[in-house]
């Protein structure tokens, strides 16, 4: 399969930082840009969609190079970090503008195309507000529908769900997947919550610093993270150096048990619902522990304990 969107050294170059990155989205391909802030996550998916200029490099989209098309004739949609609703339009205003601007579409075919889009997310009833009118959730919403009423190509989006509350983020989260199901759009999704990634995406591309670390589908690497970045990312890991060498545990891999090869006392428990992290100091520095509550309900601070490793990654996993 031909990939959708092609990045061939694509660079940018500021003051205190620069990107330079190469890459491929298959098409229908849900690919996230996951990275930690300031990493360069925003800039690139705004060369994609034409808002800035690469100093150098090229995009190609269906194997053509639109690298100096401007925005509007990318046919790329983006919903931005904080949607940038226009806020003197309506609901319906902001979802039917990509099609009015198009021209030679009808009033009463825009129409029915806001009423269907909303309906697929859920906003048909608050077409007539605007955007100070509605909450987080729904803003989003509307944003999407905006970006994808006019079917993109490719369809960008920036942080789409970092400013909401947990619960409707879960909500949208399973949204959105069961959208992408549905409508085969290629996605490309920036994000710094790797829980977000490892949910929605086919492939990941870890970025650090400007440049792409690993990429891979969001199984491959939390199992096989292939660079020190990506090792100290993805997931909870502890770093240790122990008898000159350097590994890295994950933290539900580290087994508190009756008797075992490591020995510690409990420091801290930092209970997080139905987990909890548990902080041992060792003579090799702080190990931490993630459990099941139920697990360690009898653990007390000042303890002493003992415990293994179930799973050490090194260098070359
Ligand atoms: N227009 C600009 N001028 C100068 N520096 C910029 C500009 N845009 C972004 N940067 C810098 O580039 C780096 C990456 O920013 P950004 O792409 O927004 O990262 P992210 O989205 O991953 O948080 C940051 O250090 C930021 O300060
Ligand atoms: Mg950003």
């Amino acid at each position: 399969m031909p990939d959708k969107l092609t990045l061939i050294n694509i660079t940018k170059t500021f003051p205190h930082f620069s990107l330079k990155v190469s890459l491929a989205v298959k098409d229908g391909e849900f690919f996230s840009l996951l990275g930690p802030s300031g990493s360069g996550k925003t800039t690139l998916l705004h060369i994609i969609g034409g808002f800035v200029a690469p100093d150098n490099g090229r995009i190609l989209k269906n194997e053509i190079d639109i690298t100096y098309l401007p925005a509007d004739k990318r046919n790329i949609g983006i919903v931005f970090q904080d949607y940038a609703l226009f806020p003197y339009l309506t609901v319906y205003g902001n979802i039917a503008f990509g099609l009015k601007i198009k021209k030679g579409i009808s009033k009463k075919e825009i129409d029915r195309k806001v009423r269907e889009v909303a309906e697929t997310f859920g906003i048909a009833k608050i077409l007539n507000k605007y955007p100070d009118m509605i909450s987080g959730g729904e803003k989003q919403r509307t944003a999407l529908a905006r970006a994808i009423i006019v079917k993109p190509d490719v369809l960008l989006m920036d942080e789409p769900l970092s400013s909401l509350d947990a619960k409707i983020r879960e909500k949208l989260m399973d949204e959105l997947k069961k959208f992408h199901k549905e409508f085969g759009v290629t996605i490309i999704y920036v994000t710094h919550d790797q829980n977000e990634a490892m949910f929605l995406s086919d492939r990941v591309a870890l970025i650090n610093n400007g440049q792409i670390d690993q990429i891979s589908t969001p199984l491959e690497l939390y199992e096989h993270p292939k660079t020190p970045f990506a090792r100290s990312f993805i997931g909870k890991m502890n770093v240790l150096h122990i008898q000159g060498k350097t590994i890295y545990v994950r933290e539900e891999n580290v087994k508190i048990k009756k008797s075992g090869k490591y020995r510690g006392i409990v420091e801290k428990i930092f209970y997080q619902g139905s987990t909890a992290e548990i902080f041992i100091n060792t003579d090799f520095g702080t190990v931490k522990a993630l459990d099941f509550l139920r697990n360690i309900r009898q653990l007390k601070i000042g303890q002493s304990v003992y415990f293994d490793f179930e799973e050490v990654l090194n260098g070359n996993s």
